[in-house]
């Protein structure tokens, strides 16, 4: 179990990108859901022992991992959101480098490691090719390689499938679900669809807070029955967008017009829509627009940061539409 403790960053400027993050992590693929800016990364920093925290504290199987990340390196795998690459080299000597850095010492241990470690990331059939050809899922594919070195409990990936294509995105996705079967896997990532498709739990971030700490099917049942779509006009979907009646989690356009829904927790919804099942994706965006899900069941696990109130401007809820403060 990773657990957080009021971890708080102030970048100087100043900027306070986490402000007191509470969150218990178990086993299994966990997802940190969290729109541009919401401080992923600067958790993620802080975790991987890159970035000292203002303060707070994290342990990692009941061991301290903030105030001598050293210790507790071996037990960590990073893939950072801007992998660096050498285009020049090959699959197989970038990686035999890497292994160098993280400290696997003995050529001839290291270059079996790094053999297995191709394998493990289905990479062994392009080891010898110049790491410049690599597609995008294949170059992520790498950068897992050294991060599971040395078979770490906890391993933090930073939105890895930004820029992959459905079918590469689906192999990464095979690959992080094998790897959460024995340990941690802290997933982050600005797409619902990763969560939805990989995840058993999940946080959300907004302005440095947790909004949330649930699973993706708690938070569709706590919107159940409040979701609406309809077909709309360019026109009157302009006039509900400034309307202050409904609030618009989703939109996009089908044939010149827009199949919009709303979120309608009470009054009623705008004429001709019918309600629909709710997706993770309307969660999320509820969640992101109004701070929090009301009627989402206080959950077992980090409940104190998941539903405790904000209390001041950066994580208060906006409001949106209405009916959501009640
Ligand atoms: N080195 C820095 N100095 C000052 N402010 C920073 C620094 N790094 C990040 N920030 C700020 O901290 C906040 C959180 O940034 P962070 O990169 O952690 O967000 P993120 O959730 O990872 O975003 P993204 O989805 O864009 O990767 C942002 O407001 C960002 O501008
Ligand atoms: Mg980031």
């Amino acid at each position: 179990m990773l657990v957080i403790r009021d971890l708080v960053k102030v970048y100087p400027g100043p900027v306070t990108a986490l402000a007191g993050v509470d969150l218990d992590v178990p086993r299994g693929m966990f997802g940190l859901l969290g729109p541009n800016g919401a401080g992923k990364t600067t958790l993620m920093r802080i975790l991987a022992g890159l970035l000292e925290p203002t303060s707070g504290t994290a342990t990692l199987n009941g061991q301290p991992m903030l105030d001598r990340p050293e210790q507790i390196w071996e037990q960590l795998g990073y893939l950072p959101q801007d992998f660096g690459f050498f285009p020049h080299l090959t699959g197989e000597r970038m990686l035999e480098y890497l292994l160098s850095l993280k400290g696997v010492t003995g050529k001839s241990g290291r270059l079996a490691l790094r053999d297995e470690l191709l394998d493990r990331v289905h990479l062994s059939f392009a080891a010898r090719r110049k790491v410049k050809t690599y597609s995008g899922g294949m170059r992520q594919r790498l950068g897992i390689a050294q991060a599971i070195a040395g078979d770490p409990r906890l391993v933090i990936v930073d939105e890895p499938t930004a820029g992959l294509d459905p079918e590469e995105r689906l192999r990464f996705y095979r690959l992080l679900s094998e790897l959460a079967e024995n340990r941690i896997v802290l997933l982050s990532t600005h797409i619902v669809e990763d969560v939805a498709v990989l995840c058993s739990r999940f946080a959300v971030i907004r302005s440095g807070r947790l909004i949330a700490n649930t699973t993706p099917a708690s938070a569709r049942s706590a919107i159940e029955g409040t979701i609406y779509e309809g077909t709309l006009s360019p026109d009157s979907y302009h006039k509900l967008l400034t309307s202050s009646d409904h609030c618009v989690t989703q939109a996009y356009l089908v044939e010149g017009n827009n199949r919009v829904r709303v979120y309608q927790p009470e009054g009623s919804p705008p004429e001709g829509f019918a309600p629909v099942a709710p997706t993770l994706e309307d969660a999320y965006l509820v969640l992101i627009k109004l701070g929090r899900l009301y009627g989402l069941e206080p959950e077992p696990l980090g409940v104190s940061a998941a539903l405790k109130p904000t209390t001041n401007g950066a994580g208060a809820p906006s409001a949106v539409g209405k009916g959501g403060e009640s």
